[in-house]
């Protein structure tokens, strides 16, 4: 059987030590959620000063792509849990020193495994557990990906097999734009793998992330539950809005519920899941899952009882959790339209004057035009007016260059 774990006093020999690999704005509210509870928090990124480095009892800067790097600092830390919050790791040392017993690592070793590379998790999800999913192939030539595309139809879209938020993808009409889309692909993935993906555009109503939590039940074993889902607007890959709850067709949301019990119950492990899925009528599509919280889910800082991050503090730790809502609401994302470092952001009053509406600002310490930065939260009594006002809060807040 398995027990919550003991929570001890940081900085002590009794400590709860987490390790964060990746400190972003995500990983920021994990962080913020588990020194609520008295939990010593080691927080690591690529550059100094990252949003979660400044909420950390403990900040590294390493290359967690090198597993040697990763190696010697985990020895050094000693963590009781290693939590990945971004995909570029070196999972298979994660998953050697998981196997040597010498990490717990969150949710799994092998879900940061399968779902860094879209190669893996989508292969487990369609062909392992006979998931939905759109039609696809792989190609590690253009000649490969001529026939893939061919063979999926058009439109399709293209995408680097490693990379996240939209980088190196593309939408493809015809034969003559393959071409394109390999060397956008090419430009665009975190490693040179040379290897993409092509699959069938779905021509889905809506997109939502179904966050589906595995904790622990007072029984010892572990149970799953669903928030409410959160339907999401994608802009070149990106997300720029999230509302919760989105109205689903009940069978949809049972088809939902079942694929995201699925693919989770088989990556395993404690913690929050996002379950992207893509919507027509009742017909449900599975598109990705991250083992970790999830950007569009950032509104369940103002909707829910426990926030995401909340959720998977206390999941991973063994803790109960409270999926219930609190209100309708929404969020949209600030972008930092500039080039520059260590903005300024104007406008903070002016949009928490928008009723209902809150900010966060994510700390970043350099700006570009496209990155998020910060993002605006609003609730109301539906969400369409959450929305407008989420959007409206966002478009208040104005990013400036200090000269
Ligand atoms: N096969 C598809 N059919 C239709 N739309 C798609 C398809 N694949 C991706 N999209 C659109 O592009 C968005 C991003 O795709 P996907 O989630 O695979 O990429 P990503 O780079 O991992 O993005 P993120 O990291 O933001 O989740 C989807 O949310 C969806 O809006
Ligand atoms: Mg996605």
């Amino acid at each position: 059987m398995n027990t919550p774990r003991t929570l001890g006093t940081p900085l002590s020999p009794t400590a709860t030590k987490v390790m964060l690999l990746g400190s972003g704005e995500l990983g920021k509210e994990v962080i913020i959620a588990l020194q609520r509870l008295g939990v010593e928090v080691i927080a690591v990124d690529r550059y100094p000063n990252a949003p979660g480095h400044q909420v950390a009892h403990r900040a590294h800067v390493i290359n967690m792509t090198d597993g040697a790097a990763l190696e010697a600092l985990i020895a050094q830390e000693k963590p009781d849990l290693v939590v990945p919050e971004i995909e570029a790791i070196a999972t298979d040392k994660l998953a050697e020193l998981e196997q040597a017993g010498k990490i717990t690592c969150i949710p799994t070793a092998r879900a940061a495994q399968l779902t860094m590379n879209r190669e893996g998790i989508r292969r487990l999800a369609a062909e392992t557990l006979g998931l939905a999913t759109s039609p696809y192939r792989f190609a590690s030539s253009l000649e490969e990906l001529e026939a893939g595309a061919a063979a999926v139809g058009f439109p399709c879209v293209v995408k680097p097999v490693m990379s996240s938020s939209g980088k190196g993808q593309s939408k493809v009409d015809s034969a003559a734009d393959v071409k394109a889309a390999w060397n956008y692909a090419a430009a665009g993935s975190r490693v040179d793998s040379g290897r993409v993906i092509v699959e069938g555009f779905i021509d889905f109503d809506y997109e939502i992330t179904l966050l589906t939590v595995r904790s622990l039940g007072a029984d010892g074993k572990v149970m799953t539950q669903f928030c409410d889902p959160i339907g999401h607007l994608q802009v070149q890959g990106d997300y720029v809005e999230s509302w919760q709850p989105c109205r689903m067709d009940p069978v949809a949301l049972e088809r939902a519920r079942d694929i995201a019990a699925k693919v989770t119950g088989d990556l395993g492990g404690l913690g929050l899941f996002g379950v992207e899925l893509f919507v027509k009528d009742d017909m449900v599509w599975f598109s990705e899952v991250s083992p970790r919280p999830h950007d569009t889910g950032m509104v369940t800082m103002a909707t829910q009882v426990q926030s995401e991050f909340e959720l998977h503090a206390k999941a991973i730790l063994g803790l109960p959790v409270n999926v219930a809502m609190k209100a309708p609401g929404a969020s949209a994302v600030i972008y930092g339209q500039h080039e520059a470092q260590g903005i300024a952001f104007e406008g903070v009053a002016d949009a928490l004057r928008v009723p209902n509406s809150d900010i966060r600002l994510f700390g970043k310490p350099e700006s570009f035009a496209r990155r998020r930065m910060g993002v605006a939260l609003a609730t109301a009594d539906d969400v369409e007016a959450a929305r407008v006002n989420a959007k409206l809060a966002a478009s208040k807040v104005k990013p400036v260059v200090v000269k």
